[in-house]
């Protein structure tokens, strides 16, 4: 590919693109920022608890609820069914008490792990809230998921209590109950009050009614957190074994606060919609701790995605700081700038990205649809916030991710013989020329690091080296500082945004009668970035018919959901390495057509 463009070190094919925010940003200076910036200095900015302490959703909710916010609306509810509806600072600090002590009443203590399988409803919102309040740990589950990674996760998260509703509850939890003997209690958001505890399940409204009553009588007083205290659970995927648990504790409120300052620009009288479900990290550091800690009105909305619905929210809602994902921003250019031009978008301010690689040309459409180019940003569940990001007022070059957030230090490391970091008797070294390709790393030191995967601290060690984090991406760094993502330096799949392991899709589709062994990649898609694709070898008496095909496609959906492959193709021959594993790599290269010793542009680009 040419790179002989106008960017900086040739990297980037398109010129830098400036935009003059109507209001002065809150990153100030970045360059003066990034100097004088540290963790304790965004400490202050926050209140914490008496006595030392720090609690999330103190900060997010109760802080504000004390203040001239109180009757400002925190969350804004669209849906397609119901009528909008929303909740005040003062709503819902009162509501999240009920939602914590509720929690308690069941039996919940300091540590335990709540979980939701909930669309983006009120109740969801409420028992994240609710479980910080009471000093566990909230986890959510993404809506879409099938059986087997609800299951998959209740059980490696010894979840003790599950928000859902009954249909979810019917669909994926019932049947695998008795195999989840940690989960004590159910919660259904839609049983009806007076509903019995038949089959093991409790009516929200009964719990949150006598919760209520309690709450009346004693009042309520908020778990007195420390900083290192576990907070939430996000489970993520990796290229072997099951889903990572990664661990974030209380104090990584202070960077979900900083970095929705800088990167989001977020301050009191905005109005902000970040469109990523809450079962995913960014749904919820951005979806609702960040912007709630700067005291701004969010708007979610429970609708799928659909263009002149998003367009008519923008507008509708006045909008001003809009938080999505390259395929949803791709899915808007399809339908074309025209659209966008009959709405009034006079209220947007700032239109960022995250998820995965932004096209140059979306940023540059953004320009001509919102008015203003999209700014790019990068993280990942493990990192909990922003690590790097384009910041208004700075030029943004299309194609890069931007320059690391101000108390971050990135470093691009060189690579050994499998691609990731080269560690030489305990020492890495970092590429020194401009637009050199390397890993990804990070410099641990921000609060909302993750400080573990659950259970599985030898995962969690193997994430470093030398004193530093390693992301698993592979980069460039331009003579400016820029970043420039390049691709993944595993077999992880992401789909629309969504991070999907390989070995979760195989596991489950080897449990398929005909199927002898499975290859699962990422295949290149113009929308979701990439689809999951499968590779499948049948057992000896099986024939590679199309009505087995489909057999395979929905036997996949049943069990994983929105993770399942969205094409199965039949492979007599998965190529192997040497220990006998199918290389996904290879598969591949054989999919994108490429030679197959040439896999230079797989994963492992050299
Ligand atoms: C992986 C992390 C970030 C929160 C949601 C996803 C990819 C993320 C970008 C970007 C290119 C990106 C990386 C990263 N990714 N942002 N701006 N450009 N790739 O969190 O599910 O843990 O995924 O998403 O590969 O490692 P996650």
């Amino acid at each position: 590919m040419s790179r002989g463009g106008s960017g900086p070190d040739g990297l980037g094919e398109r010129p830098p693109v400036v935009h003059v925010p109507r209001r002065a940003p809150l990153v100030g200076d970045y360059e003066q920022r990034r100097r004088s910036f540290t963790w304790e200095e965004a400490r202050g900015w926050l209140e914490g608890l008496p006595g030392g302490g720090i609690n999330i959703a103190h900060e997010a909710v109760d802080r504000h609820a004390h203040s001239e916010l109180a009757d400002t609306v925190a969350l804004r509810f669209l849906s397609r069914t119901e009528p909008t509806s929303e909740l005040t600072y003062a709503d819902l600090a009162r509501l999240s008490d009920v939602a914590a002590v509720a929690l308690r009443e069941l039996g919940v203590e300091r540590g335990d792990r709540v979980c939701t399988l909930l669309p983006r409803s009120p109740e969801l919102y409420l028992t994240a809230l609710g479980t910080l309040k009471a000093g566990a740990v909230y986890c959510p589950l993404f809506p879409a998921f099938g059986t087997e990674p609800v299951r998959q996760r209740l059980e490696l998260g010894s979840v003790r209590v599950l928000v859902t509703d009954t249909l979810s509850y019917t669909r994926k939890v019932a049947a695998v109950r008795d195999r989840l003997p940690g989960l004590r209690v159910v919660l259904l958001v839609d049983a009806p009050e007076q509903g019995s505890d038949e089959g093991g399940t409790v009516p929200w409204a009964t719990v949150m009614a006598d919760a209520a009553r309690v709450v009346e009588r004693d009042g309520f007083t908020i778990a007195a957190t420390a900083p290192e205290d576990p907070a939430l659970l996000h489970f993520t995927s990796g290229t072997t074994g099951r889903p990572k648990g990664a661990v974030h504790v209380h104090e990584a409120v202070v960077a979900h606060h900083a970095t929705s300052r800088f990167c989001l620009d977020l301050a009191p009288g905005d109005t902000y919609w970040c469109t990523a479900d809450p079962g995913w990290v960014t749904g919820t550091s951005y979806g609702i701790i960040g912007p709630l800690t700067c005291g701004v009105t969010v708007v979610t909305d429970s609708a799928d995605f659909d263009a002149r619905r998003w367009w008519s929210i923008l507008q509708d809602q006045r909008i001003s700081v809009f938080y999505t994902a390259p395929t949803a921003l791709r899915m808007l250019m399809r339908k074309g700038a025209a659209l966008a031009r009959e709405h009034d978008l006079s209220a947007l301010r700032h239109v960022v990205s995250v998820g995965e690689p932004l096209n140059p040309e979306a940023v540059v459409w953004g320009t001509e649809a919102f008015g203003m180019p999209v700014h790019d940003t990068w993280w990942q569940t493990e990192t909990g916030a922003i690590m790097v990001s384009n910041y208004p007022g700075m030029p943004v070059r299309p194609g890069s991710m931007g320059r690391p957030v101000p108390g971050v230090e990135v470093g691009i490391l060189a690579r050994g013989e499998d691609g990731r970091a080269a560690v030489v008797d305990g020492h890495v070294h970092e590429v020194s020329e401009a637009g050199g390709l390397g890993e990804l790393a990070l410099r641990p030191g921000w609060p909302s690091m993750f400080r573990g995967y659950l259970g599985e601290p030898e995962r969690y060690a193997r994430a470093f080296a030398d004193g530093w984090y390693l992301t698993g991406d592979l980069a460039r760094r331009d003579g400016d500082g820029y970043l420039w993502f390049v691709g993944r330096a595993d077999d992880v799949i992401k789909s629309a945004g969504h991070l999907i392991g390989p070995f979760e899709v195989e596991s489950a589709l080897m449990e398929h009668p005909a199927v002898a062994e499975v290859g699962v990649i990422g295949k290149p898609d113009p929308l979701a970035g990439e689809i999951v694709k499968a590779f499948v070898t049948l057992k000896a008496e099986h024939e590679p018919t199309e009505a087995l095909r489909r057999e395979l496609i929905v036997f996949g959906r049943r069990r994983l959901g929105s993770v399942a492959p969205r094409e199965v193709e039949f492979d007599e021959h998965l190529p192997h390495t040497r220990s006998g594993k199918v290389m996904r790599r290879l598969l591949k290269a054989r999919e994108l057509g490429l030679p197959e010793g040439d896999l230079s542009t797989v994963e492992h680009p050299s």
